[in-house]
Order: structure tokens, then C-alpha cells, then sequence
């Protein structure tokens, strides 16, 4: 396992193992790597070649009253997790190469990131897609593995390798989470114990959506409603935003149909959480909905 600061020395690696005909992937981290990160670099493993995992707490994502600062980092801890699955390097750049002086071209994501995540954290969207599109130019891989937990990131990285004409493959894993349902997230940390007890509402309240769903209900506003009231009725917790959304363009869906995904964002203590739910024929697995939402675009 190399470990690659350089953005020169992780071109070159990248380079060589083109050259010598291997499939390159890339698995984008900010770190503090949870089973829910190493779930995509067992499956960027199984699918086979050169597995590069990137950690890069990227400054362009956060807001100025952001977690930046106190975002979790622990490079050794990291690295240790990720030794057993022996990826082809580590590369952990520095945020003075990634963003040298007089650095100033970004990338502006549209109507797909404007709403949910996007109005809360302004200009969260542009830090990731730039900072995404300069990972992808740096390795060049034939696949990125992203998690279906971030939903919205996954749709505004989709919009925009398909309006790059970026020859990157995304790849979309299936949530992990905790036994009791919640999703796993580095910010799970900043819960203290009864707000980690009170978090896995939001799981709960997607829950009661995808039940109704498959009970016959189809009006979003109905299910949006139900996932209201689950969330309300944890005192720890308040909602930030709730709605059912199309799943390429985010659009409200009034009817909702298989494919369409229920997401949720809830404050719970210090932490703000996200988590969703792909709505489809009962009995469906995570990846068959997964298939489902990314062929209903
Ligand atoms: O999902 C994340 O951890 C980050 O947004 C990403 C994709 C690594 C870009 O910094």
C-alpha cells in the first residue's frame, strides 16, 4: 500500500498502472473511516484492479460557522482500517496543493444542488463537486465509489460527469448502519448517549414512509407528513427538511412512483444528521433500489 501525498507521485502512480493495462478505482474520503467507507472499498475491491482511497478533509465543502475545524481526522486509525484490504495507494494530499494560491476556478452545480443540503449549507455543493472533478482528473479512474447515504451528493456528482462528458463510472453502495438502524456517519461522534439513542429517528420515520409505500399510499405529501410526525415526536430532535423527491433531479414528486427516495434531515444535539430511503416493491435489496432510482432518471 503506498501512501501518496504528492498530486505528481499519485499522477504518475496512476499513469503507470494504466499503462501497464490495470483497471484504476477510486474510493473519495474525508477520513474518520467508518464501516460504511470501507463497505465501498471491499466493494471497489471486488469489482476488481488498483483501488486508490483518497482522504482529504476538503476545506471548500464547509461553511465558515462549519465543523472544519473539529471535523474527526485520524490518519493512523485510518490507515490501519484499510490495511486489510491492501488498496494500491493511499493518497492524502494537502490542502495547499489541492487549493494553491491564486486558486480560483470552481465548479457551480445546478438546480439539483440548490434545495435540502444545498440550502442549508451554501456552497457546500460547489466545494464538492470541484474538489470531486480535481480527484477524478488527478487519478482518472474507471469507477468512484460514493455512498447512497449522501444522497444529494451522489445526484449532483451524476449531473455533473454526465455534463462533463467525465469518462468516470459512479458507482452508488447502499447505506450501512448501526444494528438499531441508524446510518453510519462521522458526525454519529458528536452524539452523546441519549442523543445517539434519540438519532435513530430519522431511520425510523423513512421507515413508516417505505411502509405506507408499500402499503398503497402514493402521495408524497401523506408520506412526508408521516415522516414528520415520527421525527416531532422525539423531543431531541427536529426536523430540518423532509420530503420525497424524484432521484435524478431532486423534483418534487407528487405521485410517487418506484424509484422515488423519501429524504430526511433532522437536527439531534450538536449534530445535524441526513438519511434516506429509496422507495420500491417490498422485498426489494438495498442494491436493486439503488438500480431502480438510477434507472428511473
Ligand atoms: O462524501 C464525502 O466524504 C465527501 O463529500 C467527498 C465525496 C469525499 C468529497 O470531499
Amino acid at each position: 500500500m503506498h501512501f501518496i501525498a504528492s498530486l505528481n507521485d499519485i499522477r504518475s502512480l496512476t499513469r503507470d498502472l494504466h499503462r501497464r493495462g490495470k483497471i484504476v478505482t477510486l474510493v473519495p474520503t474525508m477520513g474518520a473511516l467508518h464501516a460504511g467507507h470501507l463497505s465501498l472499498v471491499r466493494r471497489a475491491k471486488a469489482d476488481g484492479g488498483a483501488v486508490i482511497v483518497s482522504i482529504f478533509v476538503n476545506p471548500a465543502q464547509f461553511g465558515p460557522s462549519e465543523d472544519y475545524a473539529r471535523y474527526p481526522r485520524n490518519l493512523d486509525r485510518d490507515c490501519e482500517a484499510l490495511a486489510p484490504f491492501e488498496p494500491e495507494a493511499v493518497f492524502v494530499p494537502d490542502a495547499s496543493e489541492i487549493y494553491p494560491p491564486g486558486f480560483e476556478t470552481y465548479v457551480t452545480p445546478g438546480k439539483v444542488a440548490e434545495e435540502f443540503e444545498g440550502s442549508v449549507r451554501p456552497g457546500h455543493f460547489r466545494g464538492v463537486a470541484t474538489v470531486v472533478l480535481k480527484l477524478l482528473n488527478l487519478v482518472t479512474p474507471d469507477a468512484a465509489y460514493f455512498g447512497q447515504k449522501d444522497f444529494q451528493q451522489t445526484a449532483v456528482l451524476r449531473r455533473m460527469v454526465a455534463d462533463l462528458d467525465i469518462g468516470t463510472r459512479l458507482v452508488i453502495c447502499p447505506t450501512v448502519r448501526e444494528p438499531d438502524g441508524l446510518a453510519l456517519s462521522s458526525r454519529n461522534a458528536y452524539l452523546d448517549p441519549d442523543d445517539r439513542r434519540a438519532a435513530v429517528v430519522l431511520y425510523r420515520s423513512l421507515c413508516c414512509a417505505r411502509e405506507l409505500f408499500h402499503n398503497g399510499e402514493t402521495n408524497a405529501d401523506t408520506l412526508v407528513a408521516a415522516v414528520r410526525e415520527v421525527v416531532e415526536a422525539e423531543r431531541r430532535a427536529e426536523v430540518v427538511y423532509a420530503t420525497v423527491v424524484k432521484p435524478d433531479a431532486l423534483e418534487p414528486a407528487a405521485r410517487v412512483t418506484p424509484g422515488c427516495v423519501a429524504l430526511v434531515a433532522a437536527r439531534v444535539g450538536p449534530a445535524r444528521l441526513i438519511d434516506n430511503m429509496i422507495l420500491g416493491p417490498a422485498g426489494a435489496s438495498d442494491e436493486e433500489l439503488i438500480q431502480l432510482a438510477l434507472s428511473s432518471s
